[in-house]
């Protein structure tokens, strides 16, 4: 049955994907290359204007989420329309979003309460 290789191979496809760990470094040279801090802040927690929200230290799988949101767009219910941010997400892949997310968690912040 050709059927069982297929599904095996997607399903495999689909756990690597997820149990990919964003990398904390990888994630810093990103915020550089694509310059987060322009404007959420040198620190990503003094954004430029009240309606850019403060990123640093926020939990990794709700930036990681927040990021992939806004790369699906208003195409689903799950999805944010936002021109800002869907022009930066649209040109990361999901590995680069996990590292982002990596990087921006490990930042101190005053968002979460850190355990
Ligand atoms: C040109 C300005 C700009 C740049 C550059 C930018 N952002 Fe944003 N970002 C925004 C704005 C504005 C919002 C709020 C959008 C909204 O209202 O949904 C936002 C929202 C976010 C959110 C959602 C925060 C939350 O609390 O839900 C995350 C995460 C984020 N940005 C991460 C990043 C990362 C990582 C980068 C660099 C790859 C980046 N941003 C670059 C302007 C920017």
């Amino acid at each position: 049955m050709k059927f069982i290789p297929l599904m095996t191979s997607l399903a495999l496809g689909i756990i690597s994907t997820n149990l990919y760990a964003g990398d904390v470094e990888a994630g810093k040279k990103l915020s550089e290359k694509y310059i987060c801090a322009s404007c959420h802040g040198p620190d990503l927690k003094h954004p430029i204007a009240p309606n850019y929200p403060k990123i640093a230290g926020q939990h990794e799988d709700y930036l990681y989420y927040a990021l992939k949101s806004y790369k699906v767009d208003n195409h689903s219910q799950v999805g944010r329309g936002n021109a800002i941010m869907g022009g930066q997400a649209k040109q990361l892949t999901l590995a680069e979003m996990k590292d982002l997310a990596a990087y921006v968690a490990s930042l101190p912040g005053d968002l979460v309460v850190k355990k």
